[in-house]
């Protein structure tokens, strides 16, 4: 399959009031905002609100990855224990393969920032040639978060063949293998 280019990103706020208009949606901006620093190769955004449904979420990440053709989705919210967080059993019905790793990293990170970010149960997943990485819904956790596994992001994107994302190297270094490596 042809990647789209420029490559594309989808940012998916799970909120019920963000999605009602009842509540000013500040993590999806965040998290645009963030990217906007972190990279340095062409993309572009392609952004989404829905409610805490499982139904709702799944459906907008399989449009995000299949339809809108995204390489990469970033959420935020429903990561919690409340009875309508959900977003990473509708992350996990989505995926073909989980990576458990982003989680575990982003949760240790968060817990020298505050002892709550033992309730996020934030994951992360492939679907196709789409990296799907949860993350809480504080604004201030999606640098904290981001900061932690991006990183690692450009090269998981090489290797489920999807376009090769460049980071402004004083912002955030990515990691790759000297083989995997362009024009160095
Ligand atoms: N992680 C970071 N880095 N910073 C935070 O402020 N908040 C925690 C946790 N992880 C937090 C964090 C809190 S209070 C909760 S309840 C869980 O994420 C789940 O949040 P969510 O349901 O908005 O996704």
């Amino acid at each position: 399959m042809q990647q789209p280019s420029p490559a594309r990103i989808g940012i998916l706020t799970v909120s019920d009031r963000a999605s009602r208009g009842e509540y000013e949606d500040r993590g999806g901006p965040a998290i645009r905002a963030w990217l906007e620093h972190a990279l340095a190769s062409p993309w572009a955004p392609v952004t989404r609100i829905v409610p805490d449904e499982t139904d709702l979420v799944a459906g907008a990440l399989r449009d995000m990855a299949d339809g809108e053709g995204c390489c990469l989705v970033v959420t935020t919210g429903g990561t919690g224990p409340a009875p309508r967080d959900i977003t990473p059993e509708a992350t996990e019905q989505v995926c073909d393969k989980l990576m458990p790793g982003f989680g575990e990293l982003m949760r240790s990170v968060s817990l020298q920032h505050v002892p709550t970010a033992i309730l996020s149960r934030q994951t992360a997943g492939i679907r196709g040639r789409c990296l799907i990485i949860n993350l809480p819904g504080k604004p201030s956790a999606i640098a904290e978060c981001l900061e932690a596994v991006f990183p690692a992001v450009p090269y998981c994107i090489d290797l489920i063949e999807g376009p090769y994302l460049e980071t402004r190297e004083d912002f955030v270094q990515a990691f790759r293998p000297a083989h995997a490596r362009r024009g160095a």
